[in-house]
């Protein structure tokens, strides 16, 4: 498959140019860790990771995967909702925060992201960026996703304040069957 054609492919891209390298980063959905790996790798030495999930599958497999890679940063898989990340990071110290919504690749279906905790994470993710930084989101419909969390998502960016937030929904406009959208919020 062609890379331009993976949603994860842009979000990293974009990420990795825009943030601040050696920071402060959140993974808000671990899954199997290749979000987490990448800002491992962002952030280095000298910067912090934390990643949530609510499946001890996730949090097994990226602890697996970052032993595999050697990862010498600091990072701190949580065991916990991401709607629940404040109680772990602290306000406006975050450089980045990356997104993939949806359900576990080669798990249960059924234990995937939900629209109400979802809304409150992103609230809370918003709150918890440094100015200047920004936040990354993998939105997933169609399937067994439905669509419901994808419009209050877009619902909920649509009234960020222009002052405050630069937001920017990408499409793969000429791809059928529901392609999944990158986004990309940026912190004034
Ligand atoms: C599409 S996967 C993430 C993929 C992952 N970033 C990777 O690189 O493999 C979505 C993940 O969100 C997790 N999840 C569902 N509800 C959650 C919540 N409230 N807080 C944090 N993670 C949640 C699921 O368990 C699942 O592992």
């Amino acid at each position: 498959m062609m890379k331009q054609s993976q949603i994860t492919y842009w979000c990293h891209e974009v990420i990795r140019s825009q943030a601040k390298k050696g920071g402060v980063y959140i993974d808000a959905t671990m899954g199997n860790g290749n979000d987490t790996l990448m800002l491992c790798e962002l952030a280095g030495e000298v910067g912090e990771v934390f990643a949530f999930d609510i499946q001890e599958q996730a949090v097994e497999a990226t602890r697996i995967l970052l032993e595999k890679h050697e990862v010498t940063t600091k990072y701190h898989l949580i065991l916990d909702g991401h709607e629940n990340m404040d109680n772990y990071v602290q306000w406006g110290s975050v450089d980045a925060i990356c997104f993939n919504f949806g359900y576990l690749p080669g798990g249960d279906h059924e234990i995937a992201t939900k629209p109400s905790t979802s809304i409150v994470a992103i609230q809370k993710g918003l709150e918890l960026l440094k100015a200047g930084g920004m936040m990354s989101l993998c939105v997933y419909s169609g399937g067994d996703t439905g669509f419901e969390e994808k419009d209050c998502i877009l619902n909920y960016l649509k009234e960020l304040p222009s002052k405050q937030y630069t937001v920017i929904v990408n499409q793969y406009f000429n791809r059928g069957n529901n392609p999944p959208m990158p986004i990309f919020i940026f912190k004034k």
